[in-house]
């Protein structure tokens, strides 16, 4: 018989299980979606704030054991919101109990971590998907389009810059996110790499390096107040991009960026004319045509059913906001699963995503240009 819904189990529940879970309700109420997500099971560490989890976020129930979640036959999808150590163990086992898998972003904290949750995912046949869901803001899939349908012509420029400032205070605690061996790394691997994702997506392959990262201090407070302990991780990033095509490109990711909360932004410049976002900004998307009418850069108030992503939301004009990314991204997992078709980006995307990370790093190290190790 035809499958009609989806068994979500869903690990992890602070800020990406929150956003996670607003998405697969959302679809299924809202959407329409191939198949209708049943959110069986939220998975945490600690039993109490799991079973409140559950209960606020809708799920019918809460483990503390991720190994137990992955094997339950009643499960069909396993949403991984944990931090990225933990990615490759929960992807791997769940892949091999014949799950699909939807990751969080850095898909690992290696690319070694990445080959490995990639071989499984293709070995068992599943599909699988990694949450870059900036890709599915309407403002930014028709950036997308525009250059598909050559309005740009020739790529010159890809410049993007993830801003934040959010650990700007010096007895700000170390969390995971400030150490290697819980993050893989900082800056860079957080938001950095949404915005090496942007460029992959709409510039193309990159394949040479230079890059820089600081860490501006050093000790925090440890979380437990016992003292402070070392920052080992990137506090900003920055590179120079060499892409396949030609083009080239800057990168540079910052939680130091005083006054910038959440500012992925990226600018694009063709032959024929250029491109500028800000997600702050995020229903716009700035165009620029060389033969245009009037010259200078028109604002698109991206929210019209002929722009992508929109249609089945609201009326032109009445704003979507953060949330209808991750929505926007748990629909096309459903239908990728509903049809046994790849879904995008997927975990390939996610291993030439950590590809181009780690360049960055070694590039950091050796204080060259670096190539990046495509294997
Ligand atoms: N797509 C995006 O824009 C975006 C934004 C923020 C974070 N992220 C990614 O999402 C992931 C999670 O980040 P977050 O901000 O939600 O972190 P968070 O600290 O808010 O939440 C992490 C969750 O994982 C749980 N957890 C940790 N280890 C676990 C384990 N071994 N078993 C079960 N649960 C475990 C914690 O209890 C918590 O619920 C990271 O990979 C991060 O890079 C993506």
């Amino acid at each position: 018989m035809k499958k009609t819904s989806a068994r979500i189990a869903m690990i992890g529940y602070q800020f990406m299980g929150r956003a996670h879970a607003n998405a697969w309700r959302q679809a299924g109420h809202f959407c329409n979606p191939a198949l209708k997500p049943e959110l069986k099971v939220v998975c945490g560490r600690d039993a109490q704030a799991a079973g409140d989890a559950a209960q606020t976020l809708g799920f019918a129930e809460s483990d503390t054991s991720w190994e137990r979640v992955v094997q339950r036959d009643d499960i069909d999808i396993v949403d991984i919101c944990t931090p990225g150590d933990s990615h490759a163990p929960i992807a791997i086992a769940a892949a091999e109990a014949g799950k699909a898998v939807l990751c969080e972003k850095p898909l690992a904290n290696t690319v070694a971590e990445a080959q490995a949750m990639e071989r499984a995912a293709e070995a068992a046949g599943i599909v699988h998907m990694l949450c870059h869901n900036y890709r599915r803001v309407p403002a930014v899939a028709l950036a997308k389009r525009l250059i598909e349908e050559d309005r740009l012509g020739r790529i010159f420029h890809f410049r993007g810059t993830y801003l934040q400032d959010w650990i700007l205070d010096p007895e700000f605690p170390l969390v995971w996110r400030l150490q290697k061996a819980r993050a893989g790394s900082g800056a860079l691997g957080d938001i950095g790499s949404h915005s090496l994702d942007l460029a992959r997506h709409l510039v193309g392959e990159i394949l040479e390096v230079s890059g820089h990262l600081a860490t501006f201090v050093e000790q925090r407070p440890l979380e437990d107040g016992s003292g402070t302990g070392p920052v080992d991780v990137d506090d900003a990033a920055i590179s120079l991009l060499r892409f396949e095509n030609g083009a080239i490109g800057t990168m540079e990711a910052s939680r130091f960026a005083a006054g910038r909360k959440n500012a992925n932004c990226f600018e694009i410049n063709g032959e024929k004319g250029s491109l500028s976002f800000d997600l702050e900004r995020l229903n716009e998307l700035e165009f620029y045509e060389e033969n245009g009418s009037e010259s200078g850069f028109r604002t698109i108030l991206a929210t019209d059913e002929s722009h992508p992503f929109v249609e089945g939301w609201w009326p032109p004009g009445h704003i979507l906001g953060y949330e209808h990314s991750f929505t926007n991204t748990v629909v096309d997992f459903l239908a990728a699963v509903a049809a046994g078709q790849p879904a995008s980006p997927n975990f390939s995307d996610g291993v030439q995503n950590l590809q181009v990370l780690e360049a960055v790093e070694r590039s950091a190290n050796s204080r060259h240009w670096e190539r990046v190790v495509v294997s």
